[in-house]
C-alpha cells in the first residue's frame, strides 16, 4: 500500500511487505541538517489531546530533521477547548487550514475515530484511546529487527496492563505480521477478558499464568505501565490499585506480583531484550534497576521512534 498522500490510523492496513518498506525507508533516512531540501517546506500540524513526551517530541524532531515546518497547538492552555470547543471541531478547524499532514493523539472518541479517516489531509495516528498506536508498534518492531535482522520465530512477551494498551494492540498486529509469536501476562483484570475474541484471535496469543513462567520463554519482553487514566470505575474496583495514584505499598505489591524485579531479571535469557514504550513507572512494572540492565533497549526505542516517524512523513509527503 503506497503511503503517498495517505493516512496511517492503524497498522492493520499494512501488510508485512508495507512494514518492510517503511523499515527500509527508516534505514535510509539521512537525518542530518545538511540533508534538508530547499524550497517551501510542507507543514505538519500536531494536535495532542492527551499528554505525550516521546511521541510528540519525536514527531517534531523527525519533521525538523526532514526540513518540514511544524505547528503544535498547546491544548492544555490557550486553545479554545477551554471555551468548550469540541475535539472534533478543533480537528476540523486545523484541517481547514490545509496543513500537509496532521498528527493526532486522542483518548477514546468515536467521533474522532469516524472523522479522521474522512479527512482529505493525511493523518498520522499518534495514539488513539485503547485502540492503536501505529508508530509505536512499528518502532518497537524496528528496534527488535535492528538487533536480530528479522522477527520470524521470535517470542515476544508483553506484560502489565494489556487491557488498556494501544501499544499492545498495534504490537500484536505488527509483530505477528513479521512472524513473531506473542505471549502476554498481567493481572487477570488487566488482560482482555477473552483473548480469543475475534479481533485478537488471528494473533494466536499465549497467556502465561505467571511472569516466572513467561520470562524464560521470551526472546524479548516489553513491560507496560498501569494506564490508570483509562481505567473505568469497574476495573478500578476490581483492581488492587487505587484509582488515582499508586501508593508506595500498592506499587511494591504490584511489582512483587506482576513486575520485572531484579530477581526476575535472572529468569530472562542472557541475550533477551527488554523494551518499554514509556512512560515507565519505576518501582511498579519495572524495578528501578531494570533500565540499567545491559539488555534494556528502552532508549534505542526512542531513537528509532524518530527514524520511523521520519520515514512515515517522508513516504506520505513523497520526499
Ligand atoms: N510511548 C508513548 O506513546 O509515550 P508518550 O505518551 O510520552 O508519547
Amino acid at each position: 500500500m503506497p503511503l503517498l498522500g495517505r493516512s496511517l490510523l492503524d497498522t492493520r492496513i499494512l501488510s508485512a511487505k508495507d512494514i518492510d518498506e517503511i523499515f527500509l525507508k527508516a534505514d535510509s533516512m539521512q537525518l542530518g541538517r545538511d540533508a534538508i531540501p530547499t524550497g517551501p517546506a510542507p507543514v505538519v500540524c500536531c494536535l495532542f489531546f492527551e499528554p505525550s513526551t516521546r511521541t510528540r517530541m519525536s514527531f517534531q524532531m523527525a519533521a525538523y530533521r526532514l526540513g518540514l515546518e511544524v505547528l503544535t497547538m498547546e491544548l492544555s492552555a490557550g486553545s479554545s477547548l477551554s471555551k468548550g470547543e469540541t475535539a472534533t471541531d478543533t480537528v476540523l478547524n486545523f484541517a481547514a487550514m490545509n496543513p500537509d499532514v496532521l498528527v493526532v493523539r486522542y483518548g477514546s472518541s468515536r467521533e474522532l475515530d469516524a472523522l479522521l479517516p474522512m479527512l482529505k489531509i493525511p493523518v498520522l495516528n499518534a495514539g488513539s484511546g485503547t485502540l492503536a498506536h501505529p508508530t509505536q508498534g512499528l518502532l518497537d518492531a524496528y528496534t527488535l529487527r535492528a538487533e536480530w535482522g528479522g522477527l520470524s520465530g521470535k517470542r515476544i512477551l508483553i506484560f502489565g496492563d494489556v487491557l488498556h494498551s494501544r501499544v499492545a494492540r498495534s504490537g500484536f498486529d505488527v509483530l505477528t505480521k513479521l512472524g513473531a509469536e506473542i505471549g502476554v501476562f498481567g493481572p487477570e483484570h488487566l488482560l482482555p477478558s477473552d483473548l480469543n475474541r475475534s479481533d485478537l484471535q488471528p494473533y494466536g496469543i499465549r497467556v502465561f499464568p505467571s511472569l516466572d513462567e513467561a520470562l524464560p520463554w521470551a526472546d524479548a519482553c516489553m513491560g507496560l505501565r498501569i494506564q490508570l487514566e483509562r481505567h473505568d470505575a469497574r476495573s478500578a474496583a476490581k483492581s488492587d490499585s487505587p484509582s488515582e495514584h499508586l501508593s508506595g505499598s500498592v506499587a511494591a505489591n504490584y511489582l512483587s506480583r506482576y513486575g520485572l524485579t531484579v530477581e526476575r531479571l535472572k529468569l530472562l535469557k542472557p541475550e533477551a531484550l527488554i523494551l518499554h514504550p514509556g512512560p515507565i513507572n519505576h518501582g511498579v512494572e519495572f524495578a528501578p534497576e531494570v533500565v540499567e540492565d545491559s539488555r534494556s533497549r528502552v532508549l534505542a526505542q526512542v531513537t528509532n521512534g524518530v527514524r520511523i516517524r521520519a520515514a512515515l512523513l517522508a513516504l506520505i509527503l513523497g520526499r
